[in-house]
């Protein structure tokens, strides 16, 4: 019985082989690389001002990125600054959204001058992203060359990174809009906690969702930058309660002190929510 089974198996084996397994997707076999653009466009609605200082504040989004990368490379996620901002989230998730930032295709990624959408406007906005008018595109308001200051200017005007907005830089306020981008945020970044005390909160409570979290890592990025480029010392970093543990369904609405929100800045997000740091 087994001898004559076995041959039965046998005889169906070569019939077997011989139907190919049809791949569902034959195309994935060899695709052709997009065209690949290293850099973000800055529309030709920005004059030669706002060019170069959009160029500038690439130029320090890019620096502070890759610095904040660095740090996390060399220090790894046991590093206290580190645990201070992420927790116990995944490190690879802080080290390919920051890559990502650099790295990905910016095919399509622009900035642009014109109000376009009519945003403007209103009071204390200094861009906004285009949302669902053009999914790719951030439109700098004039505010921004005003008051909007560089890398060099680190720890300056009284400036600490608890007390101040997380976008108070041009470069650190670039990275939180081109995080907006779908190219670049791949949708998943987004935000979980805003102030500084929320987001020190979240890494205690909620590492997986810091990692993801806008402000959590432009509050890194800032932290390390200012310490370790900058120099500013405790001065720069300012005072924060690293103790207590806030229970994660706690909501801290009264939490808000009025110190970040003297520099409002606005953007409108996909949902139409309006979002002011
Ligand atoms: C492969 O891709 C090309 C171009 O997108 C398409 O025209 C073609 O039908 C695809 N072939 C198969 C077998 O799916
Ligand atoms: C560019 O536009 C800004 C804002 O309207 C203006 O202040 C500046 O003078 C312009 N620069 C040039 C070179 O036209
Ligand atoms: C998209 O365009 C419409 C019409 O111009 C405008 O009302 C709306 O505010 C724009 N959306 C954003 C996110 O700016
Ligand atoms: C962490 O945050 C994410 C995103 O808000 C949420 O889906 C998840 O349930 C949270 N986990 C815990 C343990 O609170």
């Amino acid at each position: 019985m087994i001898a004559s089974a076995l041959f039965a198996l046998a005889a169906l084996l070569p019939a077997s082989l011989a139907t190919p397994i049809k791949p569902a997707f034959s195309n994935l076999s060899k695709r052709d690389l997009k065209a690949y653009a290293e850099e973000v466009t800055v529309h030709s609605s920005c004059n030669v001002t706002q060019t170069r200082q959009l160029r500038k504040a690439l130029a320090d989004t890019f620096e502070l990125t890759a610095f904040a990368q660095e740090y996390v490379y060399r220090n790894g996620p046991s590093d206290p600054v580190y645990q201070l901002y992420f927790g116990d989230g995944d490190s690879v998730v802080v080290l390919g959204a920051y890559e990502n930032l650099m790295r990905s295709n910016k095919e399509g990624v622009l900035l642009r001058c014109d109000d376009i959408d009519g945003n403007c406007v209103q009071d204390g906005w200094r861009g906004h992203w285009r949302g669902e008018n053009a999914t790719e595109e951030t439109v700098i308001c004039d505010l921004s060359y005003i008051d909007r200051k560089y890398n060099e200017q680190f720890c300056a005007f009284g400036y600490n990174v608890v007390n101040s907005s997380p976008s108070y830089y041009f470069s650190t306020d670039l990275m939180h809009r081109l995080f907006h981008l779908p190219s670049i945020g791949l949708g998943k970044i987004g935000h979980f906690a805003d102030d500084h005390a929320d987001c020190v909160n979240l890494a205690k409570t909620n590492g997986t969702a810091a990692v993801y979290n806008t402000h959590s890592l432009q509050y890194f990025a800032n932290h390390v930058y200012a310490v370790e480029v900058a120099e500013g010392g405790e001065g720069c970093i300012g005072e924060y309660d690293s103790s207590g543990i806030v229970a994660p369904t706690t909501t801290s609405a009264a939490a808000a002190s009025g110190t970040s929100s003297a520099a409002a800045s606005c953007h409108t997000h996909s949902d139409g929510e309006v979002h002011c740091v």
